[in-house]
């Protein structure tokens, strides 16, 4: 019994991967890819746990209809997307056309192509441009810091009651409880947190998966 979260070292990271249900083909397919592709930035994907955590999450919550803003070569979306129905909708919103062409082989690959519609360009226009009477059941947040705060506040009116959505980094590798730390996406993320964590309209956890997941319900 314990009354806090374990820190992870790298052994029990591997251990708790290792007996989590294994990562399919086309996703190792893909974190391979990225690696090799754009070596730079693969720290950018998420990790396999969070991915197989949002599946389930995806899959446990019943959710027809998703919304990602951040998608780069695709394997959070493909997460999302395999935990839909096979008549499920999922809208990726992203800048890059170069990292999203990865994205776009890989839903081939991964049977899921026909569920997802990407939306390139700028994603807060993207859901301006939504209907207000939007519904999703799922959301996930994982694109720009600076801009959670206004990606937050155009997707939580278009939540359903009961649905979820999921942010991202909000630990900022351990920054946001630095006070020496000032960078402006650092304070991004702190803004960020006090402002969903005082928002009445969901109920929220910050989970210790990856660099930090908030797990939001709408009421
Ligand atoms: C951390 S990566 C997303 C990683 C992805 N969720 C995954 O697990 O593979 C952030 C993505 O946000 C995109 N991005 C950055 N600024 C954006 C903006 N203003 N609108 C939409 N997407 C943006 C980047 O192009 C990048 O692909």
């Amino acid at each position: 019994m314990t009354r806090s979260t374990e820190q992870l070292s790298p052994a029990l990271h591997a251990y708790l991967v290792a007996h989590s249900s294994p990562v399919d083909a086309v996703l190792a397919a893909l974190a391979e890819e990225t690696a090799q592709r754009f070596p730079e930035d693969q720290g950018l994907q998420i990790g396999p746990e969070q991915g197989t955590f949002m599946t389930l999450l995806t899959r446990l919550s019943g959710a027809r209809h998703g919304i990602e803003v951040g998608t780069f070569t695709g394997y959070s979306s493909i997460c999302i997307a395999q935990g839909l129905p096979a008549d499920g909708h999922l809208i990726c919103c992203d800048v890059s056309a170069e990292w999203t062409s990865v994205a776009r082989a890989y839903w081939d690959k991964a049977g899921v192509a026909d569920r997802v519609e990407l939306q390139l360009g700028p994603a807060i226009g993207t859901l301006r441009a939504l209907p207000a009477d939007a519904a999703f059941d799922i959301a996930f947040i994982d694109a720009d810091k600076t801009g959670y705060t206004g990606y937050w506040d155009e997707i939580v009116p278009r939540i359903r009651p009961g649905g979820i959505i999921l942010v991202d980094n909000t630990f900022s590798h351990a920054r946001v409880i630095d006070a020496a730390e000032r960078s402006e996406t650092v304070q991004a993320i702190r803004d960020f947190n006090d402002h969903a964590v005082a928002d009445y309209r969901v109920e929220l956890v910050m989970l210790p998966i990856g660099d930090g997941l908030t797990l939001a319900r709408r009421k």
